[in-house]
């Protein structure tokens, strides 16, 4: 399972990733809120300044906030990396990060200047911690798996994300945006979503859907240059601005790999070996199909705003997916960390946290995504439905989160062997 050669000593403390899976529920709201707040046509315009500052409350506070958490949790498990001194490490991603998120949008919302100074200074010092840390300890790795291999291209489309993201902010603060902005600002979409968010998503999935729910493996000719073949072509973006190549066929290559990482992990839940009902399966399932129509969404429907796009890509694969993961990692952690400490009258996974919840968040967060489609559409009323949705859902969502590690912390109190005796 997920524990195969971890040690509690590797692990860090579970505050580590648990900081971080609080925090992007809570980012999450204020999106909502947002979308309530600022009219329907300006929020989903992205060339405005309300859109670049909730595109950022999502990519930087809910997703780069879950997937900071889950490596920390990952690098020793998954790549046999831990990192020294993570309580502190931690501590400075989780705190600059969440600061830094706060200031950026700060500054689009109110433009002030001062505002994205502080955001510049506190994203370099979370993004560069973290990204300069993992890729010492992933490019010393002994033992090379393909999801190593995905975690290292993740980490150098980490920083490439970051150091665009940042040429960017400087062209606003000093007013210098010049005729070849836009190709910046693409290529930081490209790293971002598909690079950054994208490709360590796929790659956790070739180990964490076989092992967390007892499936297929992904084919190793997948696993091996799918990865790769996404991360050329990313970089390939400069040849075809460059050579004035057809966009569309770069189009068709990136949903041609997309759809077979799709059609791969549907296939192995689908086949799983041991089929006992889990609710977590259901938010794979649907970002796994939200991927297949936003891309066909991509190639085949005019885009003249990539308003239906975004949604089905950030809500319905990204976010969908996330979610489902946290479910099954805040669970396992509990679980792990409270059977290594020696307590064994302790819940089972499924127990951590009540299944109907989980279940109630799913309705809620599937209502909410299917009226932002609407919004496409029809008119502003979807999105006033589906941003009070999306609130409610990420509220419950919070709860949640922190009812599984309520009961593992009123657990931990007591010592392991008056649990046993009690039994
Ligand atoms: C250090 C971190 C980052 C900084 C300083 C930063 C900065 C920026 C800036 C200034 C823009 C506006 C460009 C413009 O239209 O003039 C932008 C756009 C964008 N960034 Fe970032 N970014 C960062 C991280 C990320 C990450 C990690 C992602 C994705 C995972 C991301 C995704 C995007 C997207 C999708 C847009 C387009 C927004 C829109 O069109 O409304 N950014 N970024």
């Amino acid at each position: 399972m997920f524990n195969q050669g971890l040690s509690l000593e590797q692990a860090p403390p579970i505050s580590v990733p648990f900081r971080f899976f609080l925090t992007a529920p809570i980012f999450a709201i204020l999106i909502g809120v947002m979308f309530l707040v600022y009219p329907a046509e300006v929020i989903t315009n992205r060339y405005s300044n309300e859109a670049i500052a909730m595109v950022h409350m999502f990519t930087l506070g809910v997703l780069s906030m879950i997937i900071f958490g889950a490596m920390q949790q990952m690098m020793p498990v998954l790549a046999g990396a831990p990192i020294k001194r993570a309580k502190l490490f931690a501590s400075v991603v989780h705190s600059f990060l969440t600061l830094g998120t706060i200031f950026f949008v700060l500054k689009f919302l109110y433009n002030k200047e001062e505002f994205l100074i502080a955001a510049i200074a506190c994203l370099c010092i979370s993004f560069l911690t973290f990204f300069i840390t993992a890729i010492k300890l992933l490019f010393k790795v002994k033992y090379v798996t393909s999801t190593v291999n995905v975690m290292k291209l993740f980490a150098i489309t980490g920083v490439l994300t970051t150091l665009l993201g940042l040429h960017l902010a400087i062209a606003h603060l000093t007013g210098n945006i010049t005729s070849t902005h836009y190709s910046f600002v693409n290529i930081h979409i490209l790293l971002g979503i598909f690079g950054f968010a994208a490709l360590l998503i796929i790659g956790v999935s070739f180990q964490v859907i076989p092992m967390f729910y007892v499936a297929l493996d992904f084919p190793k000719s997948v696993q091996n240059r799918l990865p790769i073949s996404i991360f050329v072509l990313i970089l390939s973006y400069f040849a075809f601005a460059f050579l004035n190549l057809d966009f569309y066929i770069y189009k068709v290559l990136f949903a041609i790999f997309f759809v077979i990482y799709a059609f791969h992990g549907l296939n192995s839940l689908n086949n799983r070996r041991r089929p006992v009902s889990d609710v977590t399966l259901w938010y794979w399932k649907v970002s796994l199909y939200s991927l297949v129509i936003a891309m066909l969404n991509w190639l085949f429907v005019p885009q003249d705003s990539s308003y239906l796009l975004t949604i089905l890509f950030a809500f319905g694969f990204l976010f969908s997916l996330l979610q489902g993961m946290i479910y099954k990692i805040i669970p396992f952690l509990c679980w792990f960390h409270l059977t290594s400490k020696g307590y064994f009258d302790i819940p089972t996974i499924k127990e951590v946290i009540n299944e109907d919840l989980i279940k109630i968040h799913f309705y809620i967060y599937m209502l909410s995504y299917i009226f932002f489609l609407l919004y496409g559409f029809f008119n502003e009323i979807f999105v006033d439905i589906a941003a009070t949705l999306f609130i409610l859902s990420n509220i419950l969502f919070l709860i949640n989160c922190i009812l599984g590690m309520k009961k593992y912390a009123s657990i931990s109190k007591k010592e392991p062997l008056q649990t046993f005796v009690q039994s």
